[in-house]
């Protein structure tokens, strides 16, 4: 059984790593976490709640943190992930609460109390991880290990030209979590599913037909000919759900000329998160620019020690797209059919 605490930005890709980790059998969320990024926390929030209901799983716990970043104001990217953060999905208010405990404290106390047992996954900005490292700097050796979705090295950045997303809303964040994992065990550092890989992980139109089938519903066309915003008329509420968020994050790709796509960087963390998805790692030094307003937000690493500082990250250097697809879809495919 793999134990996951995980840490979100809800988000169309974000949902869909939470719905992929709530269909497999061998996985016990511990709780959920919310960083304000592509929308605001409470946004998140309640995106997680509703998606919790969705899938027949409530009861999760649910916790906000931070809602803005370390030092510099909050951006959000509605226009990325649509006005409540999952595309075109419009989800009931959920029935349950968000918890009373702090993101922090949940990070902290989970990992006190079950030292060696649980694995991060952080798919938003690091701010609540890296205020939870303030606290309890030991929290790198109790987790059983972190996978974070984060950073691009020597590869075009998808929020300035050399900055991703979640290190760019919070690069101090990120910058004081790269040093807190300096030095330590490598079996303990970071894996970071950093964009020159998870751009890989291209959800394309027969992806969406195939989470059909598997989820024994009719056909499932989302196709770029089709009038944007369209909604889907799935009998299954979960392939509705997910047709109509990557609809957005597709017509979104469209929009940059990456084509009718969608990067779905994430699920496949989540995969990587719960051994489930073929990788190779290299260590490096990972350090993030915060001073200069040309490069705020640049990870660079150091593969050859020229820095003369230990490793303190696991940059995944290949993955296998085929195979993270076939898990997903069989995976949540499997849930869709089970709720239906
Ligand atoms: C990351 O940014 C967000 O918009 C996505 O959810 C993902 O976590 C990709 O850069
Ligand atoms: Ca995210």
């Amino acid at each position: 059984m793999h134990s996951v605490l995980m840490d979100v930005d809800t988000g169309i890709d974000d949902a869909l790593a939470l719905v992929y980790l709530l269909s497999r059998p061998d996985v016990r969320l511990q709780a959920i976490t919310c960083t304000a990024g592509n929308v605001g926390a409470r946004q998140v929030a309640l995106n997680n709640l509703a998606l919790l209901e969705l899938c027949g799983t409530p009861g999760v716990e649910v916790a906000i943190g931070a809602e803005v970043p370390l030092e510099i104001p909050l951006v959000t990217t509605e226009e990325t992930h649509g006005p409540q953060g999952i595309g075109y999905a419009e989800l009931p208010p959920p029935a349950g609460r968000i918890s009373d405990r702090h993101a922090v404290d949940v990070w902290v106390d989970e990992a006190r109390k079950h030292p060696g047992e649980i694995t991060g996954l952080i798919t938003g900005p690091l701010t609540n991880f890296a205020l939870a490292l303030r606290r309890e700097p030991d929290l790198p050796r109790l987790l059983k290990g972190l996978v974070i979705m984060g950073g691009c090295f020597y590869y075009q950045g998808n929020t300035t030209p050399t900055a991703e997303w979640n290190v760019s809303v919070d690069p101090h964040a990120a910058k004081e979590v790269f040093a807190a994992y300096r030095g330590l065990p490598e079996d303990k550092l970071p894996v970071v599913c950093a964009l020159e890989t998870t751009e890989l992980i291209e959800m394309r139109p027969e992806h969406l037909q195939r989470l059909a089938e598997a989820a024994g519903t009719g056909p499932e066309l989302v196709l770029p000919g089709q009038p944007e915003g369209l909604r889907s008329s799935s009998g299954n509420p979960l392939v509705a759900c997910l047709s109509d968020a990557i609809r957005f994050y597709m017509e979104f790709h469209r929009l940059y000329d990456q084509g009718y796509v969608a990067h779905v960087h994430d699920a496949f963390a989540a995969c990587v998160a719960v051994g489930r998805t073929e990788y190779t790692a290299r260590l490096a030094t990972v350090d993030v620019e915060t001073g200069s307003p040309l490069l705020m937000g640049t990870t660079v690493a150091d593969y050859r020690g020229l820095w003369g500082l230990p490793p303190n990250a696991r940059i995944v250097a290949s993955n296998n797209p085929k195979q993270c697809f076939d898990e997903l879809i069989n995976s949540v495919g499997a849930l869709a059919r089970r709720l239906a």
